[in-house]
C-alpha cells in the first residue's frame, strides 16, 4: 500500500480549473487557432437511408464567394485503414444511413460553408431501407462479442427446467428507446497540417486514442499527430473514439491547406456521433417460495449499422448481481440502415439494469416480499458466474443505508393508494452495479529545481474533475502539499493514457501517477537535486499481474414519484442514492458525478427518446426542442451518499469508478415508484403520459 497519511486524497476540493471555466478563459476545442488563417467546413448529409451517391453537382456551391472547396468521394484524398469503417470518410459512394456525410464544403466563414452545403446537388440511387428493430427479424444474429470485450452469451446449469419448476416465476419484456448522447459542448475539431504532421484541437475523451486512430488513417507515425484537449465539455461516451467529423476536419485542412474548424450543430450530432441502441429485453426469473432465485434468464435484442458491428453489453450486469444456480444471458443484434450506435453513459449496465431491477420488483410483488429483502435474500457469496471472490461488495450495506435514510421502513407495499391532492404518490428502489476497471497507462513525474513537481499523463478531464483528483493523488504520493504539484492532462504529447470512459479513468491514470511519484521519490533519494529529475512509468505489467477477482462497484437508488391522475404527468419528488465505491478521492467532485448520473437517469426514465421516422429512415427529433433531457425543474433535491468501503486490491488509491453507477439503477427505481404510486407497470421507457392514461 502506498497511502501516505497526508491530507489531499479525501479532501473536498473545488476544481483546479474551475475559475478558468466560470470566467470563460478555459479554451475549448473550437476556440483554438484564433491567430491562424482559419477556414470552416460544414458537412453535406445523405438524404436517403440506403443506396449510393450517383453524381455530385458542385457548380452552384463553388460559385459562392468565399467557398474554397467542395469535397466528396470523387475528389477526396484516399485514407489508410481503420478499425472503424465509419471513419472511411469519402472513401466510397455507398450510403449506409440517412445523415451520413457524403460531401463537405470548405469556406472562409462558417456561414458561407453552411449556405454552400445547402447548394451541393446530390443525385442518389435509392434502395429500400430497413430501420426498425424487432426480435423476429430473420437477419438477427449473435454478435462476435459485446462491448468492450465480453462474451455474448453465458449459461450455467439448466435455466429452462429450473424456470418451469419454480414456485414463483415472471416472464417479462422491457424496451428502452434509442437515446442520444448530448454533452454540453458539441463535438468540435480544429485541424492544422504543419511540419509534415497533423495537429488537432479536438473535444474528446482520450487524446492518445484519437492520435492513434488519425495516425493510421493518414499513414503517419503516431508522434507526427498531436491531439490537444485540455478542457472538454462532456461526452457521455460519444467522444471516446473519433467519429467522422474529426476525420472531416483533417481531410478539409489537407485539401484546403488551411487550418480548418468544424463544430457539430446539435442537430448534426443526432446523426454523426453515436447514440444508445434501442433494446428489447426479455427477463425470466424463477424463485422458490422463500424468494430464493433458482433461474435467471436475460436476453437482449439490439441494433447495429451495416457499417460496423457494435453490440452493447446489456445483460452483463445480470451476470454479477444475484445468486442463482441456473442462469443464461444472451445478446442478439440486427444490422439496420441506421448510424452505428456507440457507448452512452453506463452502456449495457444502465438499460440492462432497468430490465433486471424492474423484474426484481415484479418478482418481489409476486412473492409477497419486500423488494429490498428479496435482493438481500439473493446476495451471492462470490461472483455468481465466474465464481471469483469479489474484491469488495457492499450492495446490502447500500440497500440498508439507503432504506434508513429514505425512510423505507414505514412503506405500505400496496400500489395505488397514497394520494396528495390530485397526485398519486409512490416509492421505489433499485440496485446498481458497475465494473471496476483499470487499463495500462504511462505517466511522468518531474521534480523541478524550485521544489515543485510536475506530473504528466494524457488523461482527459471531460468536466469530471479528473485534473483535480489526479493532483490530490500525486500530492499524497509525493508527500507534498497540493500547491507544489501541477498535473498536466489533455495532450497526446503527454505519456500515453487510456480514455476517460468505462468509469476507469481515475483508477488507470491514478495508478500510473502513484507509481511515477513513488519512482521519483526513490530517484531523488539517490541523487542530489541541482537539476530537474524526471521519471516515466508504464503500469502494463502491474495490471497484467493483478489478482483474479470480481471487481465491481455497487449501489442502490431510491425514488419517490408523484403522478397527476388527470394529466398523467410524473414528477420525481425525491431521489436518493447510496454507493459502495471504495475510497472517495474528492467528495465534491464525486457527489457531482453521482447526482449527475441520477439526473441523467431521470431523463432516461421520463423523457429521453429518439423516435424513428420509418418512412425517411432517420431519428426525427434532432434537437432539444423535441428530444428532452431533464432540466432544472425536473430535478428535485437529489441526495448522494456513500458507505465506508476499504478495498486495497483494486488500485493504490483503493477507489472504484463513479462516473456511471449513478445512472444505472435510477430509471428502474423511478419506474418501480410509478408502479407503487399508480399500480401501472410501465415496461417501455420513457414513462410517457400516454403510457399512464
Ligand atoms: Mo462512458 S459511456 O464509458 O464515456
Amino acid at each position: 500500500m502506498t497511502l501516505t497519511g497526508t491530507q489531499a486524497v479525501g479532501a473536498t476540493l473545488t476544481r483546479i480549473e474551475g475559475r478558468e471555466k466560470v470566467t470563460g478563459t478555459a479554451r475549448y476545442a473550437f476556440e483554438n487557432a484564433q491567430d491562424r488563417d482559419t477556414a470552416y467546413t460544414v458537412p453535406v448529409q445523405a438524404a436517403i437511408a440506403r443506396g449510393s451517391v450517383v453524381a455530385v453537382d458542385t457548380d452552384a456551391a463553388l460559385t459562392l464567394p468565399g467557398v474554397i472547396a467542395v469535397i466528396w468521394y470523387g475528389n477526396a484524398p484516399r485514407l489508410g485503414p481503420s478499425d472503424d469503417p465509419e471513419l472511411a470518410l469519402f472513401q466510397s459512394n455507398t450510403v449506409a444511413y440517412r445523415g451520413q456525410i457524403v460531401a463537405a464544403v470548405v469556406a472562409e466563414t462558417i456561414e458561407t460553408a453552411r449556405e454552400a452545403a445547402g447548394q451541393v446537388r446530390i443525385e442518389y440511387a435509392q434502395e429500400r431501407h430497413d430501420v426498425v428493430l424487432r426480435v423476429d427479424d430473420p437477419k438477427m444474429y449473435k454478435p462476435s462479442k459485446v462491448a468492450p470485450n465480453y462474451p455474448t452469451d453465458t449459461e450455467l446449469g439448466d435455466p429452462d427446467s429450473a424456470l418451469r419448476e419454480a414456485a414463483v416465476s415472471v416472464d417479462l419484456t422491457y424496451t428502452t428507446p434509442a437515446q442520444h448522447n448530448n454533452p454540453m459542448e458539441p463535438h468540435a475539431t480544429v485541424a492544422v497540417w504543419e511540419n509534415d504532421g497533423l495537429t488537432l484541437y479536438d473535444s474528446n475523451q482520450g487524446s492518445s486514442a484519437v492520435r492513434d486512430v488519425l495516425a493510421r488513417l493518414f499513414g503517419l507515425p503516431p508522434d507526427r499527430v498531436r491531439v490537444i484537449a485540455p478542457h472538454v465539455g462532456g461526452g457521455f461516451g460519444s467522444k471516446l473514439a473519433p467519429h467522422p467529423p474529426v476525420v472531416l476536419a483533417a481531410v478539409a485542412a489537407k485539401v484546403s491547406g488551411r487550418a480548418v474548424k468544424v463544430a457539430m450543430t446539435r442537430q448534426q450530432m443526432f446523426s454523426l456521433v453515436g447514440y444508445r441502441t434501442p433494446i428489447i429485453q426479455r427477463v425470466r426469473l424463477g424463485a422458490g417460495g422463500d424468494g430464493g432465485l433458482t433461474a435467471v434468464i436475460h436476453d437482449a435484442f439490439e441494433q447495429t449499422s451495416t457499417v460496423r458491428e457494435f453490440a452493447e453489453q446489456t445483460t452483463t450486469p445480470t451476470r454479477v448481481m444475484y445468486a442463482a444456480p441456473n442462469r443464461r444471458t444472451t445478446h442478439r443484434l440486427t444490422a439496420l440502415d441506421v448510424p452505428t450506435p456507440t457507448f452512452m453513459r453506463a452502456p449495457g449496465e444502465c438499460p440492462g439494469m432497468f430490465a433486471l431491477e424492474s423484474a426484481m420488483d415484479e418478482l418481489a410483488i409476486a412473492c409477497g416480499m419486500d423488494p429490498i429483502e428479496l435482493r438481500i435474500r439473493n446476495e451471492p457469496a462470490t461472483d455468481p458466474e465466474s465464481g471469483l471472490p469479489f474484491s469488495s461488495r457492499n450492495l446490502v450495506a447500500c440497500l440498508r443505508e439507503g432504506a434508513r435514510r429514505f425512510g423505507w421502513a414505514d412503506r405500505d407495499p400496496a400500489p395505488g393508494v397514497r394520494r396528495d391532492g390530485r397526485r398519486l404518490v409512490g416509492t421505489g428502489v433499485a440496485a446498481s452495479t458497475y465494473p471496476t476497471i483499470r487499463r495500462p497507462s504511462e505517466a511522468t513525474a518531474r521534480a523541478e529545481i524550485d521544489g515543485r513537481f510536475t506530473v504528466g499523463v494524457a488523461a482527459a478531464d471531460i468536466g469530471t474533475g479528473a485534473r483535480t483528483v489526479l493532483t490530490q493523488i500525486a500530492a499524497d504520493a509525493l508527500r507534498a502539499p497540493l500547491e507544489k504539484v501541477r498535473v498536466e492532462v489533455g495532450d497526446s504529447r503527454l505519456p500515453t493514457a487510456p480514455i476517460a470512459g468505462g468509469s476507469m479513468g481515475t483508477a488507470s491514470w491514478g495508478t500510473a501517477v502513484v507509481r511515477a511519484c513513488e519512482a521519483l521519490l526513490e530517484e531523488i533519494d539517490r541523487r542530489n537535486g541541482t537539476r530537474p529529475i524526471e521519471v516515466r512509468v508504464n503500469t502494463a505489467d502491474e495490471i497484467a499481474a493483478q489478482p483474479r477477482l470480481s471487481r465491481h462497484a455497487f449501489g442502490a437508488q431510491f425514488a419517490e414519484a408523484e403522478v397527476d391522475m388527470d394529466t398523467g404527468e410524473v414528477r420525481v419528488s425525491r431521489l436518493l442514492g447510496v454507493f459502495g465505491v471504495g475510497r472517495v478521492i474528492n467528495p465534491k467532485t464525486a457527489r457531482s458525478q453521482f447526482i449527475g448520473g441520477m439526473t441523467m437517469g431521470i431523463g432516461m426514465a421520463l423523457m429521453e427518446e429518439s423516435v424513428m421516422d420509418v418512412e425517411f429512415g432517420d431519428y426525427l427529433n434532432h434537437d432539444f426542442a423535441q428530444y428532452h433531457i431533464a432540466a432544472c425543474a425536473d430535478v428535485p433535491a437529489v441526495e448522494a451518499y456513500w458507505i465506508e468501503e476499504e478495498d486495497t486490491r483494486i488500485n493504490p488509491m483503493g477507489s472504484k469508478g463513479i462516473g456511471e453507477i449513478g445512472i444505472v439503477g435510477t430509471a428502474a427505481a423511478i419506474a418501480n415508484a410509478v408502479h407503487h404510486a399508480t399500480g401501472i407497470r410501465v415496461r417501455d421507457l420513457p414513462i410517457r403520459i400516454d403510457r399512464l392514461l
